[in-house]
C-alpha cells in the first residue's frame, strides 16, 4: 500500500472583511468612488502586507491582528514596524466599516445615550468634541469615541496618529471615523471639517450601543479578538 501523501499544512491568513453595505450605499456623504477605493485598495493593501510579513513567521500566523498590536514586544524586530502599521490598519478599518451603516438611527438609545448625557452634556457637545478632535489630528489618523476602562467606564473623545488603536491604551473604541486623506480627499478635497460633520449621516448607532454594552463585560480575550477577520489554519 503506498503511503499517504502528507498534506502540507495550510498557514492562517488575514482576509479582507466584505463592506456590509454596496459601494454607493453611503451617498451623499461618502462617495462610491472613494468608498471602492478605501475598501478594495486600501485596506487590502494593509491585510496583503500583514500576510506577507507573517509569512516566515508561523508561530505568529494564528494570532488576530489585535492580539499582534497588543503584543508588539512578542514580535520579532524585523517585522515589528510593518505590523503595527498593517495590522493596525486591518483591525481600525474593520471597526471602521462596521462604524457605518446607511439606515441607521439618528442618535444612540438605551444605555449609550445616557452615558454620552453623563459624560458630554449632550450628544451635540460630544459631536463637537468629536469634530474638533478629528479637525486637530495633524496628519493621518483616527478619530475615537471610545470607553475607558482605567476611569469607571466613562466615554471619551480621542483621536489617534497613524493606525494606532486606543485599545493599546485601554480605551475601548465604541464609534470611530478615519480621517486619513484617503477617506475623504477624493470628494472633499482639504475639506477635513465638511466631511466630518457630513459622517454623522452616516454613524452607526446602532452597532455603537451594542458596543457599549459589551464593552461592560469585555475581557481581555475579547480584546484579543477585536477587529479583522481571520481564516484558521487547516491541517
Ligand atoms: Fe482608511
Amino acid at each position: 500500500m503506498p503511503p499517504l501523501a502528507r498534506r502540507e499544512p495550510v498557514p492562517a491568513k488575514h482576509l479582507l472583511p466584505p463592506l456590509p453595505f454596496e459601494y454607493a450605499a453611503l451617498e451623499p456623504s461618502i462617495d462610491a468612488r472613494t468608498m471602492k477605493l478605501h475598501h478594495d485598495k486600501h485596506h487590502a493593501s494593509y491585510v496583503e502586507k500583514l500576510n506577507t510579513a507573517l509569512e516566515k513567521f508561523p508561530e505568529l500566523q494564528e494570532r488576530t491582528a489585535i492580539w499582534l498590536l497588543l503584543n508588539l514586544i512578542k514580535i520579532p524586530k524585523e517585522i515589528r514596524t510593518a505590523v503595527r502599521q498593517n495590522a493596525g490598519g486591518h483591525v481600525n478599518h474593520s471597526l471602521f466599516w462596521r462604524a457605518m451603516s446607511p439606515s441607521g438611527v439618528d442618535a444612540p438609545g438605551g444605555p449609550l445615550a445616557d452615558a454620552i448625557e453623563r459624560d458630554f452634556g449632550s450628544l451635540e457637545q460630544l459631536k463637537t468634541r468629536f469634530a474638533e478632535a478629528g479637525q486637530q489630528r495633524f496628519g493621518s489618523g483616527w478619530v475615537w469615541l471610545a470607553r475607558t476602562q482605567l476611569k469607571g467606564g466613562r466615554l471619551q473623545v480621542l483621536s489617534t496618529f497613524g493606525h494606532e488603536n486606543p485599545l493599546l491604551q485601554g480605551h475601548y473604541p465604541i464609534l470611530v471615523n478615519d480621517v486619513w486623506e484617503h477617506a475623504y480627499y477624493l470628494k472633499y478635497e482639504n475639506r477635513r471639517a465638511d466631511y466630518l460633520k457630513n459622517w454623522w449621516a452616516v454613524a452607526n448607532w446602532e452597532e455603537a450601543a451594542q458596543r457599549y454594552e459589551g464593552s461592560d463585560r469585555s475581557t481581555r480575550a475579547d480584546w484579543e479578538a477585536e477587529g479583522g477577520r481571520f481564516l484558521a489554519a487547516t491541517p
